[in-house]
């Protein structure tokens, strides 16, 4: 049985004085209006609503409008979580924003949220973990937190991924949807973030990535050859390995039990596999949160929108125990086990 060293990661310099932790002061969200069902995608591929439905658990998705970007999902999201925060933009001193979608090459999505919700001079910028982006900005701004750095943080995760799809492609083009969540970290005495871990293994870049890129160059092919690429039952099954590990991981770092967590948080990509982690977990499935089959696959949205999502139905409350999780291209890997 794992060792019960509750709450390890202290900073160093914290020890045996004050902690620092950071916790989530507030959680928003955002999905475009528009929605399109798998019986929409059925006109536009060779597939049917029960092939999607019975190896993903997707039914539909949204979609940002012509001219709509990752920035307005995001800022969407982030005047949510703001509000529910009970601040303003301008009380932020740190922006990380997970995305593989940016608006533009540069300046980053960061830096463009941050002039729109006016917290102009605040160290902003972007993490490309693909789908473990918002866990990735959400380790790192509880690091910033931790160490004194920050002392109010907005971390958000939004996508815009139907831009990169290829909608002749089956095998990829009714997984993904768009969307943005967000969340408000501040400072506090009392976990908050117990714990996170981030973990990446390029070995695996061939399994799920697009193609082309400024320094790589683009093609003279449809949308100049951005498309997801993807051996999906390749990943599948590392994927269901790689979450086992982490969940024990996490754990074990925390000196806690599966016993201990009150809600999974999974990403959202395909229900088997949050299944399979929930089994791992020993959780009933009506204590995990999912929104795959209505959101699809959101990339770094997928985790805080799900988030939010259970935070403003009541079921995640004050004091609960939270496993956070996301697995996606690099492959790259994150958690976060934390009291909300
Ligand atoms: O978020 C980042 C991480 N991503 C993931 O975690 C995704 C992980 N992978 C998956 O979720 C699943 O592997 C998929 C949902 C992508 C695919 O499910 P699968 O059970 O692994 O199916 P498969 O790829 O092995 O394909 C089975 C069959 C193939 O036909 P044949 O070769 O058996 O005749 C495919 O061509 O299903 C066919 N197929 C489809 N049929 C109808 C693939 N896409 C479709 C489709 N509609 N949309």
């Amino acid at each position: 049985m794992a060792k019960r060293v509750l709450f390890d990661r202290a900073p160093a310099h914290d020890r045996g004085t004050t902690l620092i932790y950071s916790r989530i002061a507030g959680t928003g969200s955002y999905l475009p209006e528009k929605i399109v069902t798998n019986a929409d995608m059925e006109k536009l591929v060779d597939t049917t609503d029960e092939w999607i439905y019975s190896r993903t658990g997707i039914r539909q998705r949204h979609m940002a409008a012509p001219g709509e970007t990752t920035g307005d999902l995001a800022f969407y999201a982030a005047n949510h979580a703001l509000d529910a925060a009970g601040v303003k933009g301008s009380d932020i001193d740190l922006i990380v924003l997970g995305t593989t979608t940016p608006d533009i090459i540069f300046p980053s999505t960061a830096c463009l949220l941050q002039h729109r919700i006016g917290a102009n001079g605040c160290a902003a910028f972007d993490v490309n973990a693909a789908c473990s982006g918002f866990m990735y900005a959400l380790g790192v701004a509880d690091q910033f937190i931790r160490s004194g750095q920050s002392k109010r943080a907005l971390v958000v995760g939004a996508e815009t991924l139907t831009r990169m799809l290829d909608f002749t492609d089956r095998s990829t083009c009714v997984l993904f949807g768009d969307g943005a969540g967000a969340v408000v970290l501040e400072p506090s005495s009392e976990p908050g973030i117990i714990t996170t871990k981030q973990h990446a293994d390029g070995a695996y870049k061939h399994l799920l990535y697009n193609p082309v890129g400024v320094s790589a160059g683009f093609r003279d092919e449809p949308n100049h050859g951005v498309r997801v690429m993807m051996s999906g039952s390749d990943v599948f099954k590392v994927a269901v390995k790689t979450l086992d590990r982490i969940v024990e991981e996490t754990l074990e770092a925390a000196g806690m039990h599966e016993s201990d967590i009150d809600w999974l948080i999974p990403h959202q990509a395909n229900l088997r596999i949050i299944e399979a982690t929930a089994k791992r977990l020993k959780l009933s499935m009506d204590r995990v949160i999912v929104t795959v089959d209505r959101h699809g696959n959101t990339s770094s949205g997928s985790v805080p929108l799900a988030l939010d999502e259970a935070v403003r139905s009541g079921k995640i409350q004050r004091g609960q125990t939270l496993l956070l999780e996301a697995f996606g291209g690099g492959f790259t890997w994150s958690s976060a086990l934390l009291k909300y």
